[in-house]
């Protein structure tokens, strides 16, 4: 069994089960505190305003969310922060270290959410995502999500936010 040793509460997934050598070695799992350090370097290099070590302490914490990190070779790569509640699931955080994009990481954490709230009962998987965030939205489009809205200078008043959403059933 792959990663056994890391099958915390909503269960692990092997990355190196699957065929990508490039993250062979590579897992995701669910995010603890002494992964912290790691996920605030990430964050901190992604966003112009990063959440801080509260933020990640609390999503730990708390009953309906589910922070997952992808580790590779004991580092943390990048990691999702979901939140699902009864039907409704909703994406809060997703980065990937600047040094390992391109690869596959995000798209894996991703699929590892959708299954995380499928499995949760959600019926809708929803996201705010920037206007200019190309990345992410191809991300997110190639996932399947599609735009529903949009919120006029929701970021620092001036950039629009592009509302998101995946059907799960
Ligand atoms: C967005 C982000 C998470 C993508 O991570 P990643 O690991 O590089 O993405 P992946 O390698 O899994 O790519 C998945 C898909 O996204 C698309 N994509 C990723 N980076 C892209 C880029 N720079 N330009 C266009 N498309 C891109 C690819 O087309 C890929 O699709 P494919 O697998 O069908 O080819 C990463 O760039 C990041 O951490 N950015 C900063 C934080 C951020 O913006 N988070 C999202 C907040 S809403």
């Amino acid at each position: 069994m792959c990663c056994g040793e890391n099958r915390l509460q909503y269960s692990a997934i092997c990355i190196s089960c699957q065929p990508m050598s490039s993250l062979e070695a590579s897992f995701i799992r669910p995010m603890t505190e002494t992964d912290l350090d790691g996920v605030l370097e990430i964050e901190q290099a992604s966003f112009p305003t990063p959440w801080r070590r509260e933020h990640f302490l609390h999503e730990i914490d708390a009953r309906h969310s589910f922070p997952m990190a992808a580790v590779h070779d004991d580092k943390i790569i990048g990691y999702v922060v979901l939140m699902s509640l009864f039907e409704e699931a909703q994406i809060l955080d997703v980065a990937v270290a600047p040094d390992q994009r391109g690869r596959g990481v995000a798209r894996r954490l991703m699929e590892r959410a959708i299954q995380v709230a499928m499995g949760q009962g959600a019926e809708a998987l929803a996201l705010e995502v920037r206007a200019s965030n190309t990345a992410a939205i191809t991300l997110y489009e190639r996932l399947g999500f599609v735009r529903t809205g949009t919120r006029r200078g929701y970021y620092e008043g001036t950039e629009d936010a592009v509302l998101m959403e995946l059907s799960l059933i």
